[in-house]
C-alpha cells in the first residue's frame, strides 16, 4: 500500500464496498446487523455518558479486544464506531492500536502515513495531525502509525497517559473506540485495558475455548465494565448473531 505524507482533508469511506463485505453502513441497509449493533451499543453509550454518576473512570474510552487474533476485533470496532457516529449528537474517534496487526486503514482503504505510534514516539508533535475526518460527519479515525517493536512501552509511556487523559477529559461527550491487539497473544492489549473505562471482549462463537475466554476475563478483573460480544455465531447462516453479557466480579 502506498502511503501519503500529506493529511487528506476528508476520507471517503466506500460504504457499498464495506457493505458487500458484511460491515454495517450508516444507511442501515442490513437491518438485522443494525439492530444487533443497536443492542450492543446502548449500554456502552449509556455508561460512556453517565460515567461520573456510575463511578466509571474514563467511561468514554472503550477498548475492543479479544483473547486471540482473528476473532473479529476490527470488524466489531468499525461497526460499533459507524453505528454510534450515525446517531445524532454522538461523536466518535476510532483509534487503531493493534500495532502487531493493524487493519483499520487497510479495511477502510486509508493511505495516510501517520498514526498513533508516530505521535507517541515524537515523530509528529501534535496528536491532531494524526486525526482523519471521514465522510461520516461524526466519525474520525487515527491509524496505527509505523510498526514499532516497543509498542508496549510506548503505550505504557507518560505521553500515552497524557494523551488518554486529554482525550477523555477534554471531550467528555466524544466516544473513543480503540481497536487493540489480542490479550493472550501480546502484552499491548493488557496495558491498554488498564486505561480504558469500558472493555468489549470479542469472542469468536464456537471457536474460542471456554478456558481461553475465562483467562481473558481474569486478566480484565480490575476493569469495572467488561462486556462480551459473541461474534460469528453459527446459529445464524448470516453469521451475524451477537450475544451480550456483562461480567462484574469474575
Ligand atoms: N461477524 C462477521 N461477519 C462477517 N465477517 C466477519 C465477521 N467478523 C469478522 N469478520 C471478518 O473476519 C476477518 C477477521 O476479523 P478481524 O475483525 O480482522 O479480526 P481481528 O481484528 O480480531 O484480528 C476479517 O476479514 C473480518 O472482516
Ligand atoms: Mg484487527
Amino acid at each position: 500500500m502506498t502511503e501519503y505524507f500529506e493529511r487528506p482533508k476528508n476520507i471517503e469511506i466506500n460504504w457499498s464496498a464495506l457493505a458487500s463485505r458484511g460491515f454495517l453502513t450508516p444507511d442501515n441497509v442490513n437491518y438485522q446487523l443494525s439492530e444487533e449493533y443497536r443492542a450492543i451499543k446502548r449500554p456502552l453509550i449509556n455508561n460512556a455518558l453517565n460515567g461520573k454518576v456510575k463511578g466509571i473512570n474514563r467511561s468514554n474510552l472503550i477498548l475492543i479486544t479479544s483473547s486471540l487474533p482473528n476473532e473479529g476485533k476490527t470488524y466489531s470496532a468499525i461497526n460499533l464506531a459507524v453505528s454510534i457516529a450515525s446517531e445524532r449528537d454522538k461523536n466518535v474517534l476510532l483509534i487503531d492500536a493493534d500495532i502487531p496487526k493493524p487493519s483499520v486503514a487497510r479495511t477502510l482503504d486509508i493511505h495516510y502515513k501517520y498514526g498513533l505510534t508516530d505521535y507517541l514516539d515524537g515523530s509528529i508533535e501534535r496528536f491532531s495531525d494524526s486525526i482523519l475526518q471521514t465522510n461520516l460527519k461524526d466519525l474520525s479515525i487515527v491509524c496505527s502509525g509505523k510498526h514499532h517493536s516497543y509498542s508496549t512501552e510506548l503505550f505504557a509511556s507518560n505521553r500515552m497517559q497524557q494523551l488518554v487523559n486529554e482525550l477523555t477529559e477534554a471531550y467528555s461527550d466524544r466516544i473513543i473506540i480503540i481497536d487493540s491487539a489480542p490479550l493472550l497473544a501480546t502484552t499491548q492489549g493488557e496495558v491498554l485495558a488498564s486505561m480504558a473505562g469500558q472493555i468489549v471482549l470479542v469472542v469468536e462463537a464456537e471457536q474460542t475455548p471456554q478456558e481461553v475466554v475465562l483467562e481473558s476475563i481474569r486478566r480484565l478483573k480490575s476493569n469495572d465494565v467488561v462486556l462480551l460480544l459473541l461474534n460469528k455465531s453459527r446459529n445464524n447462516v448470516d453469521i451475524n448473531y451477537y450475544g451480550y453479557g456483562q461480567y462484574g466480579n469474575v
